[in-house]
């Protein structure tokens, strides 16, 4: 297990840095993350390189016995590349360039940015390829955040990608629909980007491809990138931070094809969820890495609510790794006085006292010593996969039918509801095997292209279990509604026609009524269902649609598949999905409160099981005839398990 910290000895005076290092191995740290935004220090002038203060450092680093993964900038530039093209910024979508002076700034398609970042990459991989103490390279950061861009460069290459896409001009205007409102073209140098017009939006077909070439364009820097670094530095793990489900430019599921392990930001509660460590697990179905784990009030100004509460840091470690991190780096060390970020706290104070969290997170340590073994070579396997795509987000980002039908937050909805029940889930792309899943829940997945279709069928037919929502599969690849509301292959598998579907009034309700007389209140959407072979299990209560069903059962080849066409109440998910489970037979890690998260990794000396209490009361959590053993504090655990605030238990069987 790799546990660490993320450090900017560029910000400190060397004389600080033993005494930082002393303190990070007194905490069982064995990695330090640096140099990502160090490009300034690497090569203070064009095509002069000085590693010579990172030299010193990483001999202290062997001094000390830590490792160190070694950052490499590519976006954030210094000043004399701007002043040598000034159009390396970024062409924001008002038009304007945006500012030297922040991050993210810069744009990857410009040719003199990309080539002296790889001649960077190249330099320090050569530079550090043999140096023991860099055992892993991240790539710049957070690939993905910042501003499209929209300037000459990326129209070019768009071009370039489009005609790889699409045969001719012709095929263009035929997948986008071109000729609506006459916008046609003849020719491929009358392609345009979908700059900020003032009324009126693009094409959904041109909006849908942009995002897909901006994506494209970072998927194909950073695969460069791990290219130039693998070329001198074989065999070191080359990875970068993905970020959570509200920021992204970049579909990360391909992303992280060029990566050797996958890693995550983790900031949470606000702004990441635990769906987030699944998403970076999904990315490759394998265990990944932690590279900045929340330890302090993140942000640029001070929001004082941000601060962890006692035991929320160590309880979020816990839940990482409980999700399958096999590497927790704390972001940040010491707070920097300076610079943007002069209001993000760490573990220390400014000064390099210690402060709550260094104590918290020195104790988290200890303990991460003494699971360690335990958790050695052990992963995640879950029954239930979520269908989760890139493409559907920025979808249904640009057209959406109501403003309450919100990607992240309708799937959370259903995550939630998982999550309480203890029962884990894999969130994984919907171009990745699905088959062998006892359950397959498809929220709000919009876009769904024919292949995708094609496997849902195949799985269902198998034998699989399907629960499929409202306004799923309404989308075709280019981002074109389906005709047939949904597409024909899955009007077979749901054994649904849907006769109308239209969205309600922000706040107005309907009602449904279960074939076992339960009642639940729906908003937002409704689909109007026609069985055609499937079973209706609950039906709209009022209005003039009264009597027609909403929610409906099919058996299709082995398996079986359920179709919500309406957005319940959360109480409805809450108690139907009962029986869904257990006709999967889908069973949780252990019975708990709905508030305990209840989470296993499986190894060969048999489960390890996390029991952790997200909230700021005690828990009581009966483990009535069984018995475990604590790893933590050493003893046999049966009857009542008791958990304080923020409290955390590991056993094993
Ligand atoms: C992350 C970023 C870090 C730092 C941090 C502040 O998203 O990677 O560099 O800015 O946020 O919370």
């Amino acid at each position: 297990m790799h546990f660490g910290v993320d450090y900017y000895p560029e910000h400190w005076e060397e004389r600080r840095w033993e005494e930082d290092l002393l303190t990070m191995r007194e905490m069982n740290f064995n990695l330090v993350r640096v140099g990502e935004f160090a490009w300034s220090r690497f090569e203070p002038e064009e095509g002069r390189y000085d590693f010579t203060w990172l030299d010193r450092f990483l001999s202290l680093c062997a001094t000390h016995d830590l490792e160190v993964m070694l950052g490499v900038p590519a976006r954030n530039v210094p000043a004399w590349l701007m002043a040598k093209d000034p159009t390396a910024a970024i062409q924001a979508f008002e038009g304007h360039r945006e500012s030297f002076g922040s991050r993210y700034t810069t744009c990857l398609n410009n040719p003199t940015l990309r080539r002296r970042a790889l001649a960077l990459a190249e330099k320090l991989a050569a530079a550090y390829a043999d140096n023991p103490v860099v055992t892993s390279w991240h790539l710049d950061n957070e690939y993905g955040d910042g501003s499209m861009c929209y300037c000459d460069n990326c129209r070019t290459r768009f071009i370039g990608w489009l005609k790889d896409r699409y045969a001719s001009p012709e095929a263009v205007n035929k997948a986008w629909g071109l000729v609506f409102w006459s916008l046609e073209i003849r020719d491929w140098n009358q392609v345009w980007l979908p700059r900020k017009i003032n009324r009126f939006p693009h094409n959904p077909g041109l909006l849908l491809d942009f995002r897909r070439f901006f994506s494209w364009t970072t998927e194909e820097f950073v695969s460069a990138q791990a290219a130039a670094i693998r070329k001198h530095s074989p065999g070191k793990a080359v990875t970068t931070n993905l970020q959570s489900m509200t920021r992204y430019h970049a579909d990360c599921h391909r992303l992280a094809e060029s990566l050797d392990v996958v890693s995550l930001n983790f900031y949470p509660p606000e702004s990441y969820t635990t769906a987030d460590l699944d998403i970076a697990r999904g990315a490759r179905n394998r265990n990944f890495w932690v590279v900045e784990q929340k330890s302090g009030p993140p942000g640029f100004a001070h929001p004082g609510f941000l601060t962890p509460r006692p035991g929320e840091t160590r309880l979020y470690t816990y839940a990482s790794i409980a999700h399958g991190a096999d590497a927790i780096l704390y972001f940040r060390f010491r707070p920097c006085p300076y610079g943007q970020e002069q209001y993000h706290m760490g573990i220390m104070n400014y000064d390099g006292s210690r402060n709550r969290i260094f104590h918290e997170i020195k104790r988290t340590g200890e303990e991460i010593g003494k699971i360690s073994a335990a958790i050695e070579g052990t992963e995640v396997r879950n029954e239930v996969a979520f269908l989760y795509s890139y493409e559907n987000r920025w979808a249904l980002e640009h057209y959406y039918v109501h403003p309450d039908l919100e990607y992240r937050s309708f799937f959370l909805s259903y995550y939630r509801e998982f999550e309480q029940r203890h029962i884990g889930v894999d969130v994984v792309n919907p171009r990745s095997d699905f088959s062998a899943y006892r359950l397959v829940v498809v929220p709000l997945l919009c876009l769904m292209d024919d292949r995708t279709t094609q496997r849902v069928a195949e799985y269902v037919r198998k034998g699989g279990r399907l629960l499929f929502t409202a306004r799923s599969g309404v989308k075709d690849n280019n981002n074109n509604v389906v005709p047939t509301i949904i597409p024909s292959v899955l009007k077979e598998v749901l054994g649904i026609r849907i006769d109308e579907a239209f969205a309600l009034k922000p706040g107005q309700k309907n009602r449904i009524v279960t074939s076992g007389e339960r009642e639940y209140q729906v908003s937002t959407w409704i689909d109007l269902i026609r069985p055609e072979g499937a079973e209706v299990l609950a039906r709209y209560a009022d209005d003039w649609y009264r009597d027609s069903a909403a929610v409906t059962r099919h058996r299709y080849g082995r398996g079986v598949a359920y179709y919500i066409g309406t957005i319940p109440e959360g109480r409805y998910i809450e108690t139907e999905l009962s029986s869904i489970l257990a006709e999967a037979g889908v069973t949780p890690v252990l019975e708990c409160p709905r508030s305990i998260w209840a989470l296993k990794r499986t190894g060969s000396q048999g489960d390890v099981i996390f029991v952790l209490n997200p909230t700021d009361g005690p828990e009581t959590v009966s483990v009535k005839g069984r018995r475990f053993r604590d790893v933590l504090g050493g003893s046999e655990v049966s009857g009542d398990l008791e958990l304080g605030p923020y409290g955390v238990r590991v056993l094993m069987v």
